[in-house]
């Protein structure tokens, strides 16, 4: 029963001893009814596999149940055959003979679709070869009950880890139990902890839960010795149990020679408000099945600055991130807290044999992100702005004072208008009788003695009485009143002698 999926061309042919060939796909997806939604297969077949002549071809099988069996392939890769009710709704995506990868995407869904879908792959060719996924992917359809766990996390042998769990939609939960298994599949093998609400939770030294029914992660305290690695949620609510397939696998990451590779360049200089883009290559001795990427930032141990479970991602980075390419981190709108160092994370699945794979981690020597001064961006504008407004500010001033001490001229002393000169030499034939006066006064104390103490001033009044017919354009009278005002002082005492009008 358990072997008519797998049927192994190659071990009827004799000669190949290991039969690396495996399939991997999540264990579900989510979808909304008349939605799309893309389910990818990974896949990997021996590297002697590898001529040209070899021919791979893709088939995926729907099921009812747990499995698909022998049930008809929907999509038949040999026929380009589409079965009856997928007709019109289903493509591959992805060519077989580059990638390790292939999705099926299925349009319009229907809550009858599937709802497991299993792919399979065979090769044509030297040596044929065929496997073909036992527990495929499911359909959740988004408003039913359901737990979410990624396939894997990593984590240093030193940490406490956080194995995400959460119940979609949100409800009211009873209780929750966490299991840990030796295999991908769930099973009751070792209880971890209990949680109810009406309860007292169990308490188990090495074992907490984030905060319930909030939050039902589960923290692993020194799981490093563990060697059952995959960690299950069992959620009650609404009297009923929700619970994965599959487990978490925890996976221990280091720097201790592997097998795998993971490089990153040392550091870089990005300015506030940039996006950029931190790289990561990994390479690998064996050729890779499946690979998760996973980004911590200030330390090996630190935050998540990208985890494919968005809800582990910290809120600093939260919908800033996300991967390009194959492991490379981009991250939006960087801002002053970003200025630190990136450690890339890389999980890495090998089919050993028959869809049995082993799994590895490793993680890069960090990234060093600098940047650039806070404000580096903005101080700049913000000095130029300033030091424009007081110039303007400067100039108003200046051009307001002007203004106003011209306008005073013009009124009081308008000597631009009058044709003014100061003279010690009396002009002939003028002013006679005052001058008269002035030199006969005997209060009036004596200037120099050359001009006899006086001083003329001379008047052009034609000067000024042209330019004044002109504002007025001519009206004013000629004889109208005009006032002269002058003050008398010595040079050394600056005392005021006289004025004359
Ligand atoms: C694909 O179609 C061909 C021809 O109908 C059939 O022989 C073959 O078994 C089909 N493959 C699968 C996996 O169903
Ligand atoms: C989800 O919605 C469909 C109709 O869209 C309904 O038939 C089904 O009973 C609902 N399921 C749950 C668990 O509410
Ligand atoms: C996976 O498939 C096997 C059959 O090969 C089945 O016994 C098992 O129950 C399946 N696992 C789950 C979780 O459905
Ligand atoms: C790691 O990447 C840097 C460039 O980012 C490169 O200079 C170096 O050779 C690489 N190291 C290895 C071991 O691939
Ligand atoms: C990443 O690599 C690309 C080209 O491969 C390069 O242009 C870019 O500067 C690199 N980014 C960093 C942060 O080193
Ligand atoms: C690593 O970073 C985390 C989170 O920022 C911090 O709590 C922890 O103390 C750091 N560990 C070390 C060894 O610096
Ligand atoms: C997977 O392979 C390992 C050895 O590589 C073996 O110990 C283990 O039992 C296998 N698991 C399954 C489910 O066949």
């Amino acid at each position: 029963m358990d072997l008519f999926p797998l049927l192994f061309f190659g071990a009827l042919h004799g000669g190949i001893h290991c039969n690396p060939y495996c399939t991997y796909q999540y264990e579900s997806v989510e979808v909304c009814e008349g939605g799309s939604v893309t389910i990818p297969c990974w896949f990997s077949y021996p590297r002697n596999q590898r001529e040209s002549s070899t021919d791979v071809r893709i088939y995926w099988r729907a099921s009812t149940s747990r499995t698909c069996g022998r049930n008809i392939a929907i999509y038949n890769h040999t026929e380009n055959q589409v079965h009856g009710e997928y007709t019109g709704r289903i493509s591959l995506e992805g060519n077989p003979k580059e990638q390790n990868v292939v999705s099926l995407r299925i349009q319009g869904i229907r809550r009858s679709d599937g709802p497991m879908f299993c792919c399979r792959v065979e090769l044509h060719g030297t040596s044929p070869g065929a496997v073909q996924n036992i527990n495929g992917t499911v359909l959740n359809f988004q408003n039913e009950s359901r737990v979410e766990q990624p396939d894997a996390v990593p984590a240093l042998v030193n940490e406490n880890p956080i194995i995400p769990c959460y119940v979609f939609p949100p409800q009211e939960i009873q209780s929750v139990t966490w299991w840990r298994s030796s295999s991908r599949i769930c099973s009751k093998n070792q209880h971890l902890i209990t949680w109810h609400k009406m309860l007292q939770s169990d308490t188990f030294t090495g074992f907490s839960l984030i905060d319930p029914p909030r939050d039902v992660s589960l923290r692993v305290e020194n799981p490093g010795s563990a060697t059952s690695k995959y960690y299950c949620c069992e959620v009650i609510a609404k009297g009923k149990t929700i619970q994965r397939l599959q487990g978490t696998e925890l996976v221990i990451a280091s720097r201790i020679r592997n097998g795998l590779f993971v490089n990153q360049s040392n550091e870089f200089t990005a300015q506030t408000g940039q996006s950029v883009t931190i790289n990561c290559t990994f390479s690998s001795t064996t050729d890779p099945l499946w690979e998760g990427v996973f980004w911590r930032a200030g330390n090996e141990t630190g935050l998540f600055a990208y985890h494919p479970f968005q809800k582990m991602v910290h809120p600093t980075y939260m919908d800033r991130t996300e991967l390009r390419g194959k492991a490379d981190l981009h991250i939006r709108n960087v801002g002053p807290t970003d200025d630190t160092i990136y450690f890339c994370f890389v999980i890495l699945r090998t089919c050993e044999n028959t869809n049995n794979f082993s799994t590895k981690a490793k993680y890069g020597q960090g990234t060093r992100m600098h940047v650039s001064g806070p404000g580096n961006q903005w101080i700049v504008p913000v000095v130029v702005t300033l030091t424009i407004f007081f110039l303007v500010i400067l100039l108003l001033g200046t051009l307001i004072f002007l203004k106003k001490r011209g306008v005073f001229f013009k009124s009081r002393n308008s000597p631009d208008n009058m044709d003014l000169t100061l003279t010690d030499v009396p002009p002939r034939g003028q002013l006679n009788n005052m001058e008269s006066e002035y030199e006969n006064n005997p209060d009036i104390t004596h200037g120099p003695q050359e001009s006899g103490g006086v001083f003329y001033a001379q008047l052009n009044m034609g000067a000024l009485e042209n330019k004044h017919k002109k504002k007025t354009g001519g009206t004013e009278p000629e004889d109208s009143p005009r006032i002269l005002y002058a003050t008398v002082k010595t040079a050394n005492t600056n005392d005021v002698y006289s004025t004359i009008q």
